[in-house]
């Protein structure tokens, strides 16, 4: 081969326009809203606050019909077809219920819930329901995974042996970011670990074998943890500094490389074992700009009758999930409304 694959996603713009409702009024949500107009034919027809003044401000400096001031209000809006789920950690299962329960599709932010027994309860509601339901993990969705899906579905890396991935950003101890609060489950593993997790589920399958240890942050939560899984993946995820955020998948034909952030739209290399010229996919590095194709991917499916998206199945969420449990377990971590489970090996916050 003298190239990397193309990648395959569709048109964004080309999805079909569904109207969708945000809950939540956050970073995220911001992001997410703005990719997706400027990107795809979506529209937003509401959003929710806890708080009805800021939900009006957010709708009226982001072109949205309506602001509701509960999330309950906005599931119950007969002009919104799916709900994005954009609140904090811990409001994921409540915001998931809320909108399945009121017969809407939902796109619920990554983590789909604290552990692996709320991923399931979100999943087993949205089949009884018949409804859409995907973790937004926005990775998955980009032109550059689908570069990597086609690369790990040809062979090209041979057996696949190692993957090395690492997410690392440093927050400011005094910043007051919600990361830093033990009350929303903190710390770096929901939020950046989840992509390195996710990567090595997606590419080894769930692990079975998992060893993990990590050091606390003085704001009270983890601070960073270091995660060997079945010895054949590396882990890495920290808030005390900015790290590489690369990924690696290796094989016994080649190596697939992707510089950091690699969570984010960027470069696919591929080294053949042994030497010999890279092959190198490029794209532009346009950061969170690229949320609107998860947007995209969800209007598709949703038309398309799908319950979930192929991209990033809810079975491999909860996975991700599980592994996540276990090395919280091992690091005696223990979120919001979690029964304390008796922490094996070293023990961090
Ligand atoms: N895909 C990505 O790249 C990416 C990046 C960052 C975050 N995320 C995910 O998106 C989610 C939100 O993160 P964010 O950074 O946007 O957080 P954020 O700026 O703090 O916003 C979270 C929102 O949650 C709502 N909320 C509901 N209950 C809350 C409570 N008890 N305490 C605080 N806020 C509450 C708030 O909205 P109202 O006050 O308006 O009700 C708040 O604006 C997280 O689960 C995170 O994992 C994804």
């Amino acid at each position: 081969m003298t190239t990397l694959p193309a990648p395959r996603t569709p048109d964004p713009m080309a999805a079909p326009a569904l109207n969708w409702g945000v809950l939540g009024t956050g970073w995220i949500a911001e992001r997410f809203i703005g990719s997706a107009q400027r990107h795809t034919r979506q529209r937003f027809t509401a959003v929710a606050s806890r708080d009805a003044a800021r939900a009006e401000e957010f709708a009226a400096r982001h072109g949205i019909t309506r602001g509701y001031g509960s999330y309950e209000e906005l599931v119950a809006a007969a002009d919104v077809d799916v709900v994005y789920v954009a609140t904090e950690h811990t409001a994921h299962l409540a915001c998931a219920r809320l909108a399945l329960e009121a017969g809407k599709h939902v796109l619920v932010e990554k983590p789909l819930g604290l552990n692996a027994a709320q991923g399931a309860e979100i999943t087993e509601l949205a089949a009884s329901r018949g409804l859409f339901c995907a973790e937004a993990l926005w990775t998955f969705f980009l032109p550059r995974f689908d570069v990597v899906r086609q690369v790990l579905a040809s062979g090209m890396l041979g057996e696949v042996k190692s993957v090395l991935a690492d997410l690392g950003e440093y927050f400011d101890p005094a910043g007051g970011h919600r990361i830093l609060r033990a009350d929303l489950a903190g710390g770096p593993l929901l939020d950046l670990g989840t992509y390195p997790l996710s990567l090595a589920t997606w590419v080894l399958g769930p692990a079975e074998n998992v060893q993990a240890s990590g050091q606390a942050h003085p704001a009270g939560v983890n601070g960073q943890i270091g995660a060997v899984l079945d010895g054949r993946a590396v882990v890495h995820t920290t808030l005390f500094s900015d790290t590489p955020s690369t990924a690696v998948i290796a094989g016994t034909e080649g190596t697939l490389q992707l510089p950091g952030p690699f969570h984010q739209p960027g470069d696919v290399v591929f080294s053949p074992a042994g030497g010999g010229p890279p092959l190198t996919y490029t794209e532009p590095r346009t950061g969170h700009d690229g949320l609107h194709f998860e947007a995209a991917e969800a209007a598709r499916c949703i038309r398309d009758g799908l319950l979930g998206t192929p991209l990033r199945p809810l079975t491999d969420s909860v996975a991700t999930l599980r592994v996540m449990d276990e090395i919280r377990r091992q690091c005696g971590i223990v979120f919001p409304g979690e029964q304390p489970d008796r922490p094996r090996g070293r023990t961090a916050t």
